[in-house]
């Protein structure tokens, strides 16, 4: 505002107080234009320099945001334990030698392999508080396990779980004369059992795909081969396993504890079959 006025010259003495608060503010075309015209190169230059700064700086401020605000995609709370509650380590998995892992794949099938597999699965049945479950799975609802309160424990297995189920069978199918008294071709004609793989198959696709680990794994030369070899060694950021096997187990139930009761056949005995009626085909 105050640029685009100016005072005028007085008239003289006896003029009223009115006239002259009004023509401070008179506009006056003509010497307004005059005054600014030798300047107006420069105001120009100024604004250009002022949008090209404000263009920088919110480029700047875009940049900077994006790199540190990142929008995070909050893990579903129906996670069981919730996510904020997990722990994890930094840990490089792929190492040969005698591990833990590779003794459950490369161990001689025999009682002591499956004990150990069955430590791992033991606690596939979850049970949940029932209304740690209502508050975050919404109107999704589940088996209850019949421990005799009022309101009983919600019934589920975690996802891990599930797809420890399915390496197992895929452990045993490497085995087929050994788990189930089969040949492969024998093995190969059960059907039910394929359909069976396939499904695990895909459960485990679909984990690898949602949990996109962008670990990097290297290479190296073989100089008798042209092709390069990947080696195992990966660093990643992994649950702890050992917590997390912990804490599951402290939330789960075995299927000898006999808490499911179908609504139809009743009070199930640890092969999920009813009571007395163990012919019945589940
Ligand atoms: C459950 O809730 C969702 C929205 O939260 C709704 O779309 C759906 O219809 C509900 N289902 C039932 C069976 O009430
Ligand atoms: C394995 O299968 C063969 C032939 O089907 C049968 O004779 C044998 O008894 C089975 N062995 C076991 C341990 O079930
Ligand atoms: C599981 O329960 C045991 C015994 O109560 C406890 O010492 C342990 O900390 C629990 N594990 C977790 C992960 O909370």
């Amino acid at each position: 505002m105050s640029s685009k006025y100016h005072l005028v010259p007085e008239h003289g003495h006896g003029a009223a107080d009115e006239d002259a608060s009004e023509s401070l503010l008179r506009e006056d075309p003509v010497s307004c234009w005059k005054r600014w015209r030798p300047c107006l190169p420069h105001s120009a230059l100024i604004t250009i320099a002022l949008v090209m700064y404000s263009i920088a700086i919110c480029w700047v401020t875009r940049l900077a945001l994006l790199r540190f605000h990142r929008p995070r995609v909050p893990a579903p709370t129906s996670s069981f334990p919730h996510p904020d509650e997990k722990q994890y380590l930094v840990t490089e998995t792929g190492r040969g030698g005698h591990s833990w892992t590779r003794y459950l794949v490369y161990g001689e099938p025999g009682p002591e392999v499956d004990k150990a597999w069955y430590d791992l699965i033991k606690p596939f049945n979850t049970r949940v508080p029932a209304e740690r479950y209502e508050a975050t799975m919404g109107n999704r609802t589940s088996v209850r396990v019949e421990d005799g309160s009022d309101n009983p424990d919600y019934y589920v297995t975690l996802t891990v779980y599930h797809e420890l189920h399915c390496l197992l069978r895929f452990r045993r199918f490497l085995d087929p004369q050994f788990y189930a008294n089969k040949t492969w071709e024998e093995q190969a004609q059960d059907k039910s059992a394929l359909g069976h793989y396939k499904h695990c198959l895909w459960s485990l696709l679909e984990s690898v795909l949602c949990n996109g680990d962008t670990s990097m794994r290297t290479f190296h030369w073989d100089l008798a081969k042209p092709a390069p070899k990947p080696d195992s060694l990966a660093e990643r950021k992994c649950v702890n396993w050992d917590w997390l096997h912990s804490w599951t187990t402290n939330h789960s139930f075995l299927l000898q504890d006999e808490l499911l009761i179908h609504p139809v056949f009743g009070k199930l005995d640890a092969n999920l079959r009813p009571f007395g009626r163990t012919e019945t085909r589940m």
